[in-house]
């Protein structure tokens, strides 16, 4: 045989060769054995200290969410957080609509060099900020404009973070997935791009409505009204 039909030759066999059930086996090993080291190793590095039921996969926000939640926001003002920042885009966005300053909190340092990389390159890396800290550490008490868009399960214990931690201007607008126990002042959008915001004094009105309950003294028994 000539040797330049050799690679030719090679690829026949291997089109024609059966694999059999040993061959199957060490692909499938390979192929779990890199899909595992791509995710601990580039989808979540950085959440070794973040309980299991905490950890929250790196899902982008679509044009149509970034868009949604931006229209929720409209006529507010002062900064932005947003909590678990992706590629940044939404903090991108927030910065370009004149939230100063634009925050994105990130643990996946790939995706917090993403973000940079993508407000370098539109010429803002001066101006928005991300920084690689575990969201649940974040203090929040001065933050008066919050987005978030993360998975069902971890959004009833950051109900209470930010239900203890905001200021009551503070408005928090959710991609995606809604605040089950909350009562959104306004939604926008449909289907999975839709976003819910909540505004936080109204949220404390509402849960103080409800426990209002007040005692009235009547001659020698109390009375407690109920609204
Ligand atoms: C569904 S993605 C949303 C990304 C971005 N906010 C967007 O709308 O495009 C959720 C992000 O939260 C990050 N994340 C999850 N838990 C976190 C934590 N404890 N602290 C900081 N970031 C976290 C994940 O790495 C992931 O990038």
């Amino acid at each position: 045989m000539d040797d330049d039909d050799a690679p030719d030759q090679a690829l026949a066999d291997f089109k024609t060769r059966n694999l059999g059930g040993w061959g199957v086996a060490q692909i499938a090993a390979g192929t779990g054995l890199a899909v595992y080291a791509m995710w601990v190793g580039i989808i979540q590095p950085g959440f070794r200290k973040v309980p299991l039921k905490l950890q929250v996969p790196y899902m982008p926000a679509s044009k149509a969410q970034v868009n949604n939640v931006m229209t929720l926001l409209r006529g507010r003002k002062g900064g932005l957080v947003d909590l678990g920042s992706g590629d940044g885009r939404i903090v991108l966005e927030a910065h370009r609509q004149g939230f100063t300053p634009a925050i994105g909190y990130e643990l996946n340092p790939w995706l917090v060099s993403l973000s940079r990389f993508h407000a370098w390159r539109a010429g803002h890396h001066e101006k928005v900020s991300y920084r690689r800290e575990d969201l649940w550490k974040v203090d929040m008490t001065k933050c008066k404009n919050i987005t978030v868009f993360l998975a069902p399960s971890v959004l009833s214990l950051l109900q209470q973070k930010l239900q203890a931690e905001l200021p009551d201007d503070a408005l928090v607008v959710a991609g995606r997935f809604p605040f089950t126990e909350w009562t959104p002042c306004r939604i926008e959008g449909h289907g999975v791009d839709r976003a819910w915001a909540y505004s936080m004094q109204a949220l404390r009105q509402h849960t103080f409505d409800q426990n209002d309950n007040i005692t009235v003294t009547d001659g020698d028994s109390e009375l407690t009204k109920e609204n």
